[in-house]
């Protein structure tokens, strides 16, 4: 291990981060040779182990990575880069085959900031002639923030770069015992500093690396294995045997629950009306089930969800409804033409589920789909379909088969025709 220069565990105090010098230069040599002994070398999107990184390799991964796990990303990240080897393809891309490619990965908001960021990229490529080569370049691309800038710089460009994501929040509360809420800004401030303070200006993409692997595979969330850690000699938390108390965030409120069903509206065909979201909320650009709101609910909904929007005995801890209706264009189309020809979708009966909602979690609320079906007959659907053209809604009638073959359509969908 490459020996820094003060070499006492008596050294002072360093009063801005409350550990001793030596601590504080012997964080990225203990680190690093943790990492070239147990680290992860194998991952597709890993530039380290060449003199000639690919910046988009490493962009494209980070955003997948964003709030997805290594394992989850690794089929999505390899499909991306079959389809679109380079920034260039990914612009030039359509929205419906970046949707189809994200579908299932969640975080919608973070595939159109890519699909964005992929024409901006090549936008500063066609004007400079290369990909942005500065922290402030990178930040100015959809999607990017500080973190993920940071990680680019260091480990798509080999420059100087400092990461400060959730994991090395993780490591950091813990090895400093940092107190303050990770959620306020004086916290995020202070660990940045520290993050700077310990990043080696000339390892910066390894130490990026090993601090991720550190944060995921030994610094765990629940379980921290700290006997491996090169970290534990000096780690406060550890010391106190507290390491699970950091990071320190504010306790968040229960998610509020909201209920909708979801028309599986078909034609004597066995088509199904498939209606692309709004570019703007949730889901924007993929396909959906023409959905109906039926109610939302603030707090935690417990116990027996079938039928639950309609079910009696429904424990709702917090019985404040809110009273919110939310159609978009399309939907508000559909429900005055179905209340105009006096037809309701029925229960969907031929599961054992009978009726049952599936639930799907976001990140503002738990949504509860109930699935209900409607059969048109051809004038109807003729009708309806002026109705949505007129209004330049864009919908198309396919079986469930080639919507998920050929749409891009969120996971929630996916649950919904698969039961
Ligand atoms: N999480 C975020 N970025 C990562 C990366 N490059 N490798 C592993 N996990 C990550």
């Amino acid at each position: 291990m490459t020996q820094p220069t003060a070499n006492s565990n008596a050294t002072p105090l360093d009063t801005t981060f409350n550990h001793s010098t030596y601590s504080l230069n012997s964080f990225a040599p203990r680190l690093l040779d943790w990492f070239a002994e147990n680290g992860r070398h194998d991952l597709p999107w890993q530039q380290h182990q060449t003199d000639t990184p690919n910046p988009y390799i490493v962009w494209l991964s980070e955003v997948m990575l964003q709030q997805t796990q290594v394992t989850t990303v690794l089929p999505y990240f390899a499909r991306f880069m079959e389809t679109f080897p380079a920034v260039q393809e990914l612009a030039a891309a359509d929205w419906d085959l970046v949707a189809e490619h994200w579908a299932g990965l969640g975080y919608y908001a973070r595939a159109r900031n890519l699909h964005k960021g992929a024409k901006q990229l090549v936008e500063v490529i066609e004007e400079t002639g290369d990909f942005p080569q500065t922290l402030a370049g990178w930040e100015a691309i959809s999607g990017v923030g500080p973190s993920t800038a940071g990680a680019i710089m260091a480990m798509g460009l080999h420059r100087y770069g400092v990461i400060c994501d959730g994991n090395v929040k993780r490591v950091l509360t813990r090895w400093a015992a940092i107190d303050g809420d990770i959620t306020k800004s004086a916290t995020t401030k202070e660990l940045w500093e520290l993050a700077e303070r310990l990043t080696p200006v000339d390892d910066s993409g390894l130490f990026a690396q090993a601090m991720m692997d550190m944060g995921a595979t030994l610094c765990t969330r629940s379980k921290p294995a700290c006997l491996l850690c090169p970290l534990k000699g000096d780690c406060v938390a550890h010391a106190e045997g507290r390491e699970t108390d950091y990071p320190v965030k504010a306790k968040k409120q229960p998610k509020p629950s909201k209920f909708s069903d979801a028309l599986l509206i078909e034609s004597s065909d066995h088509d199904i009306l498939w209606v692309q979201r709004p570019d703007n909320g949730i889901w924007g650009g993929l396909w959906s089930l023409p959905l109906q709101f039926v109610e939302k609910i603030a707090g935690k909904v417990t116990g027996n969800t079938k039928n639950a929007s309609k079910n009696k005995q429904l424990d709702v801890r917090s019985n404040e409804k809110v009273y919110e209706t939310e159609f978009t264009t399309a939907e508000q189309i559909i429900n005055e033409w179905l209340t105009e020809n006096k037809l309701v979708a029925e229960s969907v009966s031929h599961t054992l589920l009978e009726g049952a909602p599936i639930k799907h979690s976001l990140t503002h609320f738990h949504w509860y789909l109930t699935p209900r079906k409607l059969t048109v007959n051809a004038a109807q659907m003729t009708e309806l379909s002026e109705k949505l053209s007129a209004a330049e809604i864009t919908f198309q009638w396919l079986t469930e088969q080639k919507a998920q073959d050929s749409l891009g359509l969120p996971r929630a969908m996916e649950k919904l025709i698969e039961r």
